[in-house]
């Protein structure tokens, strides 16, 4: 352990892969110190990212003795919360979140976001749209110029498992391109989220699409659960970088 941040450094992690860790740290740890206040309603997004964050969390809420009610995205970020000891609530009871804090997978200039490579993009929409803010924390190689540039594993499109094969055959008739159904491992069946729905990784060709437009005509396709595509939903991103400085846009 080391520095304020007390990053963690095992000899078997390579030296790119602890600036990305790094990176990762730096940026979580200051939308946390940003965002949240005594009192708030915080979102809790999903990621290898986000444990920085609920890290964080966790020692602002003990040693400022905040109170802070955490609201999940997904399995992962609920498991995160209990752990922490956290406050967990629910949509249910807090419909409206003062801010959230989620990773990405890339930020385009117009702060459009590819999210849903860990295929939690549909609870992590619908906390997102029940937020006064979203911020994205993520890595250097997450900021792009445009959609495509960095992530090269297209749009995370969430379906119903039977439509799975109109929904594919539909997308790439109206915009091209390729799609995949995500499954974890080779001949191991599809990835089933905690939706019980199957994830499409839609590879597009062209990168100057309308994404608003791309956005609503896809979940127009019945069977179209939600896609991986954010626009016009986040406010602020913070990019961790390799010496462990932070750019903000
Ligand atoms: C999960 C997500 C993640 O936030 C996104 O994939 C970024 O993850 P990481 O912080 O591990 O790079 O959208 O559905």
């Amino acid at each position: 352990w080391c520095s304020i941040y007390r990053v963690y450094q095992p000899r078997f992690i390579s030296a790119t892969k602890m600036s990305l860790e790094q990176a990762k740290q730096v940026a979580a740890y200051r939308a946390v110190d940003e965002f949240v206040t005594n009192n708030c309603v915080f979102g809790v997004g999903s990621g290898s990212t986000v444990i920085y964050a609920v890290q964080r969390l966790a020692e602002k809420v003990e040693t400022d003795n905040l109170k802070v009610t955490c609201i999940p995205t997904s399995f992962q970020a609920k498991q995160l919360i209990l752990k922490h000891n956290l406050t967990l609530g629910e949509l249910d009871t807090h419909p409206v979140l003062d801010v959230t804090i989620d990773g990405a997978d890339e930020v385009d200039a117009n702060m459009t976001l590819i999210k849903g490579g860990g295929g939690c993009l549909l609870q992590e929409k619908i906390v997102a749209s029940c937020s006064k803010k979203l911020i994205v924390i993520a890595d250097y190689t997450k900021d792009s110029k445009k959609l495509g540039d960095r992530y090269k594993k297209g749009i995370p499109i969430e379906v119903i498992p039977m439509a799975y094969v109109p929904i594919k055959n539909k997308i790439v008739g109206l915009f091209g391109g390729e799609i995949k159904l995500r499954s974890a491992i080779a001949k191991a069946g599809p990835v089933v989220t905690d939706n019980g729905n199957f994830i499409l990784d839609w590879l597009f060709i062209n990168q100057d699409l309308d994404w608003q437009n791309v956005d609503t005509v896809i979940k127009m396709i019945p069977g179209v659960v939600e896609t991986g595509l954010f626009v016009n939903m986040c406010q602020k991103a913070y990019f961790g970088q390799p010496e462990g400085i932070v750019n903000e846009r």
